[in-house]
């Protein structure tokens, strides 16, 4: 005979027994706990005694279950995706940003956003950086290299020459620093209906007459990688102030649709809803991004007064080009550069700025592949696809439409020129006064030993 309590234990919980699981006496720990952190506080490079402060912060504290790190499903009021979106739209002016995994992920985004596909082509600069051609090819679109001018940024004279009924986007890549004309850049656009894409990987908050760049084009894209001037560790941006792009960017980075308000409803409008990847920023990169984001005024205010008390203590000589500035007020100047009348002087040059500790390059003649100039681009040059039909290149719609890829070094005579002749001086945004003078007297100093000095030659500002 059963007693009573085996009864209660018997029955159902249901109909009134005792519960099987009353409770559960494993207790976890944290997912990302005192360890976890402190490896990334190393990672910073952080001395042992901070990291000793940190540890006896962190360990007192009681996590319970743990920090969600996660954009999605948080409790918090802003999680750090959102603030550093929210440091994007007020540092830009934009009424969107897009927090990413990559600068690179922030371009695949924008060129399906603006309607890369099949049978289209997009006009890039021959001097930038791999990512913006390959995040083209990558939306199944075809690029097609723009020439550039004495800036080293995409020559918008030269744009018009390229366009093509498959033409629906320009992508401007301002370089090293630099900025392109976008004003002109976005007359040409405007005249053609074309979009704007413009990638600042490596000049973000550079300026063209006061404005930003990233917000003349449709879409401004950034990377926020531990290379970069606002740098974190792997990161990119995306603004824009067009709703629909914004949408389509995020279908692209958001899995499709997981950022629609409501996942499962029919597209609300054509082209709202396809498939798409997951590129999400994460919460532990975004944490450091929104500090590094907030901060990029300040960055770029030091490398600019550094770079102008420079450039405005340098001679002039005959034999020395210097680049051309689209906004000598507009650029960054993590680095000055030259054009010398050939590669041997320039390399003359270079070995005698390094001998007075000016850290100094230049490419030269048979210079080995780089992944900054249309014809080493090799995966594009040599138009290999994914799978043997060959698309982008080869896609019977790409076809259909009259186009015919085909890239060699030649295509673009001005980028092939300047490239490797190029001198450039790496400059630091903690020179003092006295470092700038320093550098400057160095300059001219090498300048003057193997060039005629020449009050006619081309002002360096
Ligand atoms: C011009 C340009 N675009 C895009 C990228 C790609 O950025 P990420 O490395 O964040 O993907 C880079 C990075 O070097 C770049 O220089």
């Amino acid at each position: 005979m059963a007693s009573t309590d085996e009864r209660a234990v018997q029955r159902l919980a249901l109909q009134g027994g005792l519960k099987a699981v009353a409770s559960i006496e494993g207790r976890g720990e944290p997912k990302i706990g005192v360890e976890e952190f402190l490896a990334v506080a190393e990672r910073f490079g952080l001395s042992a005694s901070a990291l000793e402060r940190i540890r006896a912060i962190v360990e007192e504290e009681d996590w319970g279950t743990g920090p969600f790190l996660a954009n999605y499903y948080s409790d918090l009021a802003e999680t750090k995706v959102q603030a550093f979106e929210r440091v994007a739209r007020e540092t830009f002016g934009t009424q969107y940003a897009i927090g990413l995994s990559s600068g690179t992920a922030a371009l695949n985004s924008a060129f399906t956003a603006v309607g890369v596909g099949p049978g289209t082509e997009v006009i890039c600069p021959a001097i930038g950086f791999f990512a913006t051609a390959a995040a083209v090819v990558f939306a199944r679109g075809v690029p097609v290299f723009c020439d550039v001018d004495d800036s080293l940024h995409m020559d918008a004279a030269k744009i018009e020459a390229l366009i093509t009924e498959r033409t629906v986007a320009l992508a401007p890549t301002h370089v090293m620093g630099g900025v392109c004309d976008m004003e002109a850049i976005m007359a040409v656009a405007r005249r053609h209906g074309l979009k704007v894409v413009e990638d600042c990987a490596q000049s973000c908050g550079g300026q063209q007459n006061g404005r930003l760049i990233g917000t003349f084009g449709d879409i401004g894209c950034f990377s926020i990688s531990a290379y970069k001037i606002v740098g974190g560790g792997e990161g990119g941006l995306l603004i824009t102030n067009d709703e629909r792009l914004y949408e389509r960017a995020q279908g692209v980075a958001e899995c499709g649709g997981l950022w629609r308000p409501d996942r499962f409803a029919p597209p609300r409008y054509d082209g709202e809803l396809f498939c798409g990847t997951n590129y999400r920023m994460s919460e532990m990169e975004a944490a450091v991004d929104a500090v590094q984001l907030a901060k990029m005024p300040e960055t770029v205010g030091r490398f600019r007064a550094v770079y102008t008390r420079i450039l405005s203590q340098l001679g002039r000589y005959h034999q020395i080009v210097p680049q051309k500035l689209n906004d000598p007020a507009g650029a960054i100047g993590y680095c000055l550069r030259f054009y010398p009348e050939t590669i041997e002087l320039g390399e003359r040059i270079v070995e005698a700025l390094n001998a007075e500790g000016i850290g100094a390059g230049i490419r030269g003649a048979n210079a080995g592949p780089d992944w900054h100039i249309y014809h080493s681009m090799l995966p594009i040059t040599g138009t290999y696809g994914a799978t043997e039909e060959g698309c982008p290149y080869r896609c019977p719609i790409y076809l259909e439409r009259g186009g015919s890829a085909s890239y060699a070094r030649g295509d673009c005579p001005v980028a092939d020129d300047l490239y490797d002749r190029c001198v450039n001086v790496g400059l630091n945004q903690w020179f003092t006064p006295a470092d700038c003078d320093h550098v400057a007297q160095g300059i001219n100093k090498v300048l003057s030993a193997y060039c005629d000095e020449d009050p006619e030659a081309t002002p360096w500002l």
